[in-house]
């Protein structure tokens, strides 16, 4: 018999502290994993195209306001060569990301989207914000196959307060998410775990939510603070009572990630960079052996990645892809599990683990 978890059970896993009632959540995940998604881990080629940004998300230091930092844009011919070296690399997917540049107009990137098809083998994610539905479509038309777009947390108060400037946008994005599925493309989201005014509960609503959004990807990250952001600073400050506020820990960055193997069995599950940021010694390892079986490797030219700073000291910063690319390698086979070949799209399986709460 299956036993679904319920909200209660996800909530009551988000707040265990035992360390041996955590092995069993660990065990869990990593079998449910492996026998919906296997042994092999996808190699995403991340590429961060441009850091301009024309948003004033309260975490994030790309936002339009953050003066200290010097913006760039890649040029197409740039960006085919990271895809080049994707392909070189192994890889069976780029993903193209970007702060929400409306410099990055509709028909620019319809134009690498659609050089990179013709030329590469490789699957095109884009993760460039919240776009019109008229060049999403577009987008579409000209070949991506994915988009990530992260909800960033189910708490619609929580989420207009750290996204201001939304003018007349909706006040959620998953309108959004659910229009991306109907233009065909596979849809990725996720969320930070540990913002301010960020509750337990309603971090188990978010994973309420993978569940009944029918995600193709999931990522989850803690939240770090950017010192020149009012999240980060201290200057906005949402209030959650400390027996309700959630950590940004990594220990409730694993547990996110179990549970949502758990209620996603077959989607695709990054180990994030935000997460390798908060302990760089294993914490990748520790994500791919509690659930996750996705790894983003950086492709952004070096001269690039320091200005991409979303939150500090973001791992990788100085390493080329080539030395991102062997070091994952190892990595991946101190753990026991191989490099997937091909774009890595999401196999419908579903096996549910029988678990008992
Ligand atoms: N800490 C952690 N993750 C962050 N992101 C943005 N800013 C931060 C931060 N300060 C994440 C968001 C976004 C993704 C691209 O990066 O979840 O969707
Ligand atoms: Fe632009 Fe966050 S401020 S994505």
């Amino acid at each position: 018999m299956k036993i679904p978890l319920t909200l209660n059970d996800i909530l009551a896993w988000l707040r265990e502290d035992n360390p041996e009632r955590l092995k069993t959540l660990w065990g869990w995940a990593d079998e449910t994993r492996r026998l919906n998604v296997g042994d092999t881990i996808h190699l995403r080629g991340l590429v961060e195209i441009s850091s301009h940004c024309s948003r004033q998300c309260g975490y994030c230091g790309l936002r339009v306001s953050n003066n200290s930092l010097s913006r760039y844009r890649m040029a197409p011919a740039e960006i085919m060569a990271s895809a080049r070296q994707a392909v070189a690399f192994g890889y069976g997917t780029v993903v193209l990301q970007a702060g929400e540049d409306f410099g990055l107009t509709c028909q620019w990137v319809t134009d690498v989207v659609r050089q990179i098809k013709r030329e590469t083998p490789l699957a095109v994610t884009l993760s460039l914000g919240e776009r019109t539905e008229a060049e999403l479509d577009a987008w579409r038309k000209a070949g991506a196959d994915r988009y990530l777009l992260r909800f960033e947390t189910s708490d619609t108060g929580l989420f207009e307060l750290i996204h201001p400037s939304r003018g007349s946008r909706n006040a959620s994005r998953i309108p959004l998410l659910r229009h991306l599925k109907q233009l065909g493309y596979e849809v990725g989201s996720g969320i930070m775990v540990g913002l301010p005014g960020q509750t337990y509960e309603s971090v188990a609503r978010d994973i309420d939510l993978f569940r009944e959004l029918d995600l193709d990807m999931i990522g989850i990250g803690p939240f770090i603070p950017h010192p020149q952001t009012p999240l980060g600073n201290g200057e906005l400050k949402p209030f959650a009572s400390p027996d309700q506020q959630v950590p940004n820990s990594e220990l409730i960055v694993y547990k996110a990630v179990a549970l949502t193997r758990l209620v996603r069995p077959d989607a695709n599950i990054p180990s994030t960079t935000a997460l390798a940021t908060i302990n760089k010694r294993n914490g990748r390892e520790l994500g791919l052996q509690r659930g996750a079986n996705v790894l983003m490797p950086n492709l952004t030219p070096v001269k690039y990645r320091k200005l991409y700073e979303i939150y500090p000291a973001k791992a990788c910063i100085e390493e080329t892809g080539s030395a991102c690319n062997g070091c994952l390698q190892t990595r991946i086979n101190v753990i026991g599990r191989q490099i997937a070949r091909g774009p890595g799209g999401r196999k419908r399986r579903a096996l549910e683990l029988e678990v008992v709460c």
